[in-house]
């Protein structure tokens, strides 16, 4: 790698994991205790918003007990230190990479600490309980949802997403199962345009066969190995 080259970073649940936040696919996930089709469609939202609402006050609330990890500071400081291009890609809607102090960073499954408005489409900064049918601040109507990308739903930024992919020189899969597109395809995209693919993972996962190279271990532990690598 050289100081110029660009990176691109996916991160998923797993980065979250040691520091307290549930993933969704393992033991005590969170697709375990609850059916996505109850808690993240948008048919879910119409059906039964308060339960909803619910999951993700839950979560909200949780962020306040939980911190950022090794793993997120060690991000932070590439973010910090790398003069080249580099964007964090995260599947996650927790603020930890932001308490890290990350900034080249998009959310593209969106965020807990933001309420969206599904009448006029303006997004605002969230910290509590989100009633059902809380009102807007921009247009006044009483549609304010969870600003999560549903499963059926559209994720942010995917333009800005590709452009960074195509243009990468090293791209790095944190702590995701690979078993949600468009992320889990991001790798095929990398490797398309000739960049190096490595994941970091706990457990090999569904797209490791596609990755130049597969670290096994916890993320507190490889990140800061990896950052220190291409720091050096
Ligand atoms: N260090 C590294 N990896 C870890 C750790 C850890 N300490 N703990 C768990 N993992 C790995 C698991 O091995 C698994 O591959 O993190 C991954 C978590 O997988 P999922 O629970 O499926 O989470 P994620 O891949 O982020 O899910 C993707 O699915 O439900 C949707 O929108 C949701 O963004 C989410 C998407």
């Amino acid at each position: 790698m050289n100081r110029s080259d660009s990176i691109v970073i996916l991160t998923g649940a797993g980065i979250s994991a040691e520091s307290g936040l549930a993933t969704f696919r393992g033991p005590d996930g969170l697709w375990e205790g609850h059916r996505v089709e109850d808690v993240c469609t948008p048919e879910a939202l119409a059906r039964d918003p308060a339960t909803v609402h619910r999951f993700y006050d839950e979560r909200r609330a949780k962020l306040a007990q939980v911190a950022p990890n090794a793993a997120h500071q060690a991000l932070a400081r590439l973010d910090r230190e790398w003069p080249g291009g580099l964007l964090i890609v995260t599947q996650n809607v927790d603020d930890l990479h932001e308490r890290a102090g990350a900034t080249r960073l998009l959310h593209m499954h969106g965020e807990l600490k933001s309420a969206l408005c599904a009448a006029c489409g303006a997004a605002a900064p969230w910290t509590d309980a989100l009633p059902p049918a809380s009102t807007c601040a921009k247009c006044n109507e009483p549609r304010l949802r969870p600003d999560i990308v549903f499963f059926g739903e559209m994720p942010y930024q995917m333009d800005r997403i590709y452009d960074a992919l195509e243009n990468a020189d090293l791209f790095v899969s944190i702590g995701t199962s690979g078993a949600v597109y468009p992320a889990a395809g991001f790798v095929q995209t990398a490797r398309a345009v000739g960049a190096r693919t490595i994941e970091l993972n706990l457990k090999p996962s569904a797209g490791s066969a596609l990755f130049d190279e597969t670290r096994l271990g916890p993320a507190t532990r490889l990140v800061p190995e990896l950052v220190d690598m291409l720091l050096r």
